[in-house]
């Protein structure tokens, strides 16, 4: 069967909501369909030539944002603050003389999460397990927990503000960089700043209504951001959200698990990159500190092998999650130790360390614990304001750029001393 935006509809579809009210949810995507896009074809097609770079070791990629963006605490200084953020990471980068760096956010769209188990079970009651604020609301009741469509159209009004505010911020930001340049020791000449976005594409009516078909380039496009990703849990290759994403003409992302071998690994690059064109595809490995050197060199030695473009990047982020009494949390020692072993395995098969992937907010929270700043176990409570997943703060942020600043660093001597 060939493809179309609703194809995946003929494809079982893991994590989607159980909305009760067919009737408002066909409502909300014809009014989706006819809404104003949230992303420019041409901004896309120059997301794709930065990734292109990246690909071919030319540039890396610094990807990161909330877990879960969130209605409520939804406001212009949290948007400036991760902004910001990605901005003086990505001058860290630069400044150690790393090359291009393309500032990709999880923004503006990462509403949706999936989730273990799809009811959760509090004093003996039973209720669909909180969603994301795009499905159901966090309070434990039934008339929040029950999925509403029309929370589409409100995560539709909020990504279309928050992109507002980054055009803003990224002519503002414009002049402000000599200034965040010299704030991280350099001084290189400012050039414009582009910052696309991206979010998991896991509702699935929410992005076959926003795709549109563009008659110069004769390709469907995912008008919801600029880059989408599946995650570990809706990467099925016979599945609806593989079966979408294979249609479109955006970069893809695609989460790599410790449960992916090496020959579903392939497939699913021939199912989501048949052209393996580079900037295309982005593999995100997420296997924990502890499993990282066991799962990773027979994945990267298989795309090594079969010539494939794919950009591999690392999430630290995800089999790093640990629980600390009530609290869940990431340890910063973890989360280094990951990227720092993605380098090592990288360098040993031979393939470019593409990029980072990382939970990350401007704010002050405390959530993740260590970094410069050491957070301990008793500092969890004091801001701990996650939807989701705990989160790095700004410093710990700022640390883990450095960090893989350093290991840049290393890998760019390592080459330079093999050329002589
Ligand atoms: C996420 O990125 O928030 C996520 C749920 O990741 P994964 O699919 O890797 O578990
Ligand atoms: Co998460």
């Amino acid at each position: 069967m060939s493809w179309t935006p609703r194809s995946w509809r003929s494809r079982p579809a893991a994590q989607m909501p159980d909305y009760p009210d067919h009737g408002a949810l066909r409502r909300v995507e014809a009014r989706l369909a006819t809404a104003a896009p949230l992303t420019q074809i041409a901004d896309i097609m120059h997301l794709r030539a930065q990734l292109a770079r990246v690909a071919t070791g030319r540039a890396f990629l610094i990807q990161g944002g909330d877990c879960a963006e969130s209605f409520a605490e939804f406001g212009s200084d949290k948007v400036r603050a991760t902004f910001n953020l990605l901005l003086k990471m990505g001058a860290i980068l630069r400044a150690g003389g790393c090359g291009e760096v393309v500032h990709l956010a999880r923004i503006a769209g990462q509403f949706a999460k999936p989730r273990s188990s799809s009811t959760e079970t509090i004093d003996g009651v039973t209720l669909p397990s909180y969603r994301g604020d795009a499905v159901n609301g966090p309070a434990f009741d039934m008339a929040s927990r029950t999925p509403d469509p029309r929370r589409l159209l409100d995560a539709h009004r909020q990504a279309q503000v928050t992109i507002d505010l980054l055009k803003a911020y990224a002519a503002a930001a414009y002049a402000d960089l000599p200034k965040i340049n010299r704030a991280v020791g350099s001084n290189e000449p400012a050039r414009p700043v582009s910052l696309f976005t991206s979010h998991e594409a896991l509702l699935l009516n929410y992005e076959q209504a926003l795709t549109r078909f563009d008659e110069a380039s004769e390709r469907w496009w995912a008008l919801s951001g600029h880059m989408i990703w599946l995650g570990d849990r809706t990467r099925q290759l016979d599945g609806a959200h593989v079966e979408f994403a294979s249609g479109i003409a955006n970069p893809v992302g695609l989460k790599c698990g410790p449960s992916l071998g090496p020959d579903e690994l392939l497939r699913l690059i021939d199912r989501l990159d048949p052209g393996n064109r580079p900037g295309r595809l982005v593999l995100i490995g997420r296997f924990g500190a502890a499993n990282v050197r066991d799962h990773l060199p027979e994945l990267m030695r298989a795309t090594r092998r079969e010539g494939r473009n794919a950009i591999w990047s690392i999430d630290p982020m995800h089999g790093n999650t640990r629980s600390l009494g009530r609290f869940k949390t990431r340890l910063l020692r973890d989360i280094v130790s990951e990227v720092s072993a993605f380098f090592d395995v990288a360098a040993a098969e031979g393939v470019h360390p593409g990029g980072v992937h990382l939970e990350m907010t401007g704010a002050d929270v405390t959530e993740c614990l260590g970094g410069s700043l050491p957070l301990s176990e008793e500092d969890l409570p004091r801001r701990y304001l996650t939807h989701c997943d705990p989160r790095l703060n700004r410093t710990q942020a700022l640390d883990v750029a450095a960090a893989v600043a350093r290991l840049l660093g290393r890998r760019r001597l390592l080459i330079t001393s093999d050329a002589a």
